[in-house]
């Protein structure tokens, strides 16, 4: 059932073509170059039959604001049916769709309505791990000789009984787990409840393959590849080697240099053939890969002798120090490290991670905003950034997330960062008419999408008004980077394209600055974060207010 990609602009409603015009004439970049990317939680961002729970047709009934913020994709997180260990990491069937979500039905009437919008579609895709409750498993675990046996990583005890080696995992504790009934343990790099998948079983990757094939049939656009570092581990079981600057408070899992568990060479070889599926299929199909690794181990993952991720996420923004010097020189080593075909891309947030506005405070997070929306490189927004949700305090009883059970009091667990979407005043925000599974931030009757989108100088008309223009601005969006750099604890950068210049000025601390704004060519805000000096002409030194950025653009 796949979808001519012909079919894909149809029929949209006249308001959908104006402000942007998204069949615009820049052929040369692919429509995950030149867009943004918007990432739906399904649990929180809209329930449409009142248990509390998100689900496909609420995303549906939702997409219409998506086009509203400008937009162009949607990756939505796992829908698979799933036993929720992982709240849907822990696939139980790769090709259909959780009761609790919809069905496959609902999915095809998603796909059909993004791709009516002009929009594309993203799939979560999971190829590490399935859930314990997996038939695959359940068949695997059942005796030494099945013949699913080898589809996942089983090893014997050390002779004193002990795990096979000392890999711990993700979520806290020794990452092999013991099956009394066979004597074996099998690995597993998240909860145990998600024992991963032998990749170096082709059964294993051949029935992988299909799952891409089934989904790119159905429509979808690309996935973004979970946890694909993790993908194959040492043969040989080797120990990792304590990691000296890992320090109590930290994650379990990096008390280790993960040398032997966590982004071996042959992981490339299977992108590859995950690449070579998608580009068989026609529209422009594209693949994220999720991998946090530093820059330089990143870059591999665009591909290692053969094209990989189109886009290897970057989480960088999340992991760096809010610091102007820190993050000019982040975006300096960054593009430093990429080659004329990899096209970078930059995140604030996800649902693994607390919220940028609980990161940074909520005057800083504006600023972050215009840094997203400006940088060279695809932007992804995590749903609710756009409204400046903060992570939300989660009482003891009503934790949900494992994570935060395993190892409590880190403050690890990521229930803050997946409350509920806010969309208006209602009594549960128009998330919900029942009980929603997290709670709903206290703040929701203030900072909701209704109200935030009547208020000229919100974070929402913030959002907007910067995806207008990067939409506006070929400049914004596939032109060049020119050096990142500071002046005190303001940090500038500079974008071309096409001899226009755009330069980019973003004051970090709470106090006015002054700068020099450099090319005389780009002395008229285009836009301020406080939303209020478009147009206005910079004739000497720049004044930044507090917390305020500018990106400042040609007379013309
Ligand atoms: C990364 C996902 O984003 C996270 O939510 C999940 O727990 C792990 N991978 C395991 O699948």
């Amino acid at each position: 059932m796949s979808v001519p990609q012909s079919a894909l602009r149809r029929e949209q409603p006249s308001w959908l073509l104006d402000p942007f015009d998204r069949t615009d004439p820049l052929r040369k970049f692919s429509w995950w170059q030149r867009g943004i990317v918007y990432q739906v939680y399904p649990r929180s961002f809209q329930d449409s039959n009142g248990d509390g729970i998100g689900d496909l047709d609420g995303i549906r009934l939702r997409l219409d604001e998506l086009v509203k913020l400008g937009v162009d994709a949607v990756w939505v997180s796992p829908i698979y049916p799933s036993p929720m260990a992982d709240f849907g990491y822990d696939v139980t069937d790769y090709t259909n769709v959780h009761p609790l979500f919809g069905d496959l039905a609902a999915f095809d009437r998603l796909v059909d309505a993004i791709h009516q919008r002009g929009l594309r579609v993203i799939l979560d895709y999971v190829p590490n791990h399935t859930s314990d409750q997996h038939p695959w498993f359940i068949e695997s675990r059942s005796s030494r000789d099945n013949p699913k046996r080898d589809w996942y990583i089983w090893r014997d005890p050390k002779p004193d009984g002990t795990p096979p080696s000392n890999w711990i995992s993700e979520f806290g504790g020794s990452a092999w787990s013991f099956d009394e009934a066979t004597g074996q343990y099998y690995y597993h790099a998240f909860l145990k409840q998600q024992p991963d998948l032998n990749w170096r079983n082709p059964d294993v990757r051949e029935a992988m393959f299909g799952v891409l094939r089934f989904w790119l049939d159905r429509g979808v656009d690309g996935f973004r590849v979970d946890a694909i570092h993790h993908l194959i581990e040492d043969t040989e079981l080797r120990d990792n080697p304590v990691d000296p600057d890992w320090k109590p408070g930290q994650s379990p899992a990096r008390r280790h240099a993960r040398i032997f568990n966590l982004d071996r060479e042959e992981v490339h070889a299977c992108i590859a053939a995950m690449r070579a599926i998608t580009d068989s299929y026609p529209g422009e199909r594209m693949l994220i890969g999720e991998a946090s690794l530093p820059i330089k181990q990143l870059m591999a993952y665009y591909g290692v002798n053969a094209p990989g991720f189109h886009l290897p996420f970057n989480f960088h923004l999340i992991k760096s120090r809010w610091d102007p010097q820190v993050i000019a020189q982040l975006i300096e080593e960054y593009e430093s490290h990429l080659s004329p075909e990899q096209w970078p891309n930059w995140v604030l947030g996800n649902h693994d991670r607390p919220r940028v506005a609980s990161r940074v405070g909520p005057e800083q997070a504006r600023i972050a905003a215009m840094l997203l929306l400006t940088l060279r490189g695809t932007p992804t927004i995590y749903q609710g950034e756009e409204i400046g949700m903060a992570d939300v305090p989660i009482p003891p009883e009503r934790v949900q997330d494992p994570w935060e059970k395993n190892v409590p009091g880190l403050g690890l667990g990521r229930d803050p960062e997946r409350t509920p979407m806010q969309w208006d005043t209602s009594a549960k925000a128009g998330f919900t008419t029942g009980e929603p599974w997290l709670p709903l931030s206290a703040d929701h009757a203030r900072r909701n999408v209704a109200v935030q989108m009547h208020d000229p100088h919100s974070m929402y008309s913030l959002y907007r008004e910067l995806i207008a223009l990067r939409r506006r601005e070929p400049t914004l969006s596939v032109g060049a980077h020119v050096k990142a750099g500071t002046q005190g604890p303001v940090l500038t950068y500079q974008r071309y394209h096409s001899e226009r210049w755009i330069t980019v000025a973003l004051n970090f601390s709470g106090e006015m600055q002054q700068i020099e704004p450099g090319r005389l060519d780009t002395r008229r805000i285009l836009l301020s974060t406080h939303l209020d000096r478009t147009g206005e002409d910079v004739t000497s030194l720049l004044t930044l207010r507090p917390h305020e950025g500018v990106v400042l653009g040609p007379q013309f």
